[in-house]
């Protein structure tokens, strides 16, 4: 019988997103996964609000003459008043510019990954890749969210959101292919040789953008419209739509098309690209892919574009939100094993 390795279920994967952060972590054979939203929503303070956010065990932090409640019951405290909840990151990464958001951050990570197992535990973070369409570098990013996880115990390291969709769910092609992460903030991508990541980067539109173009066309809160998203969005039905899903129906294809041209430009540019000699595998993920019907909207978009790479089969992953956190947790546990 084989031995399980000593640290078999040590080391976790963290995916810090514009959105939501995810932890994974193993439990016995399973994967086990804890989610926070990436908000924050300020209320005045008072000492009835504080005692009423304590003891129903809402995550808040105190500061100046606010309580700033954060995580997911920022959602639900900005549906109530009709605001949108507001976020410590913006396009994938907190800005050297949103500083305030700091302590937000800290805390739904704090809450999201908890304590480790043992001093210096290995937990994987994700970060994105270069960004091709806006001009920021996630420098001070990385080193922010470093820290916080240094802070807690841990050994942090970094690994690239597409290289860990990759790791995630590629495992049967041999790590080779192309992984999507359709988020929030941002889509990354990165085009993989056996595991090896040839070519990573990030654009700098995704779900969020969807929502503020679809407010504005319609005149609702962007929080409305990602909450109808969430909830309601088929993008099998092309007839008999609101007008609300008229506008999610155009603004999705948009996003892919767009998507699909800066890949394919990008790709033109590059001197690395490689020559792989069979059709490659395309697996698309992240919480903006979940709407049934998004895979045949992307296939569709990508049969118009003459893609300068012959592409074999295109899915998407299982539990699509979650394949960051656990191509980071692969990452984690696979160095927790050599230790
Ligand atoms: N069921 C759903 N249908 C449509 N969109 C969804 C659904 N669930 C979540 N989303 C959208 O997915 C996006 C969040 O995806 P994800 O959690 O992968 O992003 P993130 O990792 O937080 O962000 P990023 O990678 O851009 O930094 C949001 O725009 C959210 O509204
Ligand atoms: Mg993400």
């Amino acid at each position: 019988m084989q031995e399980t390795p000593r640290h078999a279920a040590n080391g976790k994967g963290l995916d810090v997103g514009t959105a939501f952060v995810y932890c994974a972590e193993k439990q016995g054979n399973k994967i086990s996964f804890r989610t926070q939203r990436d908000a924050f929503f300020d209320i005045e303070y008072s000492d009835f609000t504080k005692e009423m956010l304590t003891t129903s065990k809402v995550n808040y932090i105190q500061k100046d003459e606010k309580l700033y409640v954060v995580g997911d019951e920022a959602i639900k405290f900005a549906n109530i008043f009709n605001k949108n909840a507001r976020r410590p990151l913006s396009k994938g990464i907190i800005s050297p510019s949103e500083r305030e958001a700091l302590p937000m951050i800290e805390l739904i990570i704090k809450s999201v990954v908890g304590k480790p197992k043992y001093k210096g535990e290995i937990v994987y973070y994700s970060i994105p890749g270069p960004p091709v369409d806006v001009d920021f570098n996630i420098v001070y990013h990385e080193k922010v969210v470093h820290g916080f996880l240094t802070k807690l115990g841990y050994t942090p390291k970094s690994i690239n959101e597409g290289l860990a969709v990759v790791f995630s769910e590629l495992d049967k092609d041999g790590f080779t292919g192309i992984g999507l992460s359709f988020g929030g903030g941002m889509v990354n991508m990165c085009l993989s040789y056996m595991s090896v990541p040839i070519f990573t980067f990030s654009i700098s539109k995704a779900g969020d953008w969807i929502d503020q173009q679809v407010a504005m066309a319609v005149d609702e809160t962007a929080s409305r419209i990602c909450a109808i998203k969430e909830s309601t969005l088929d993008l099998t039905k092309y007839v008999g739509l609101s007008k609300i899903e008229t506008a999610l129906s155009i603004y999705y294809d948009n996003l892919i098309e767009y998507v699909l041209e800066n890949i394919k430009r990008e790709f033109g540019r590059t001197k690395k690209m490689p020559r792989i000699d069979k059709p490659i595998t395309v697996v698309l993920s992240g919480g903006s892919a979940l709407p049934k019907g998004f895979l045949d909207r992307f296939k569709g978009v990508l049969a118009k574009v003459r893609f300068p790479l012959e592409i074999g089969e295109v899915r998407v992953a299982s539990e699509s939100q979650y394949s960051v956190a656990k191509g980071a947790l692969i990452a984690a546990m696979a160095e927790e094993e050599k230790r």
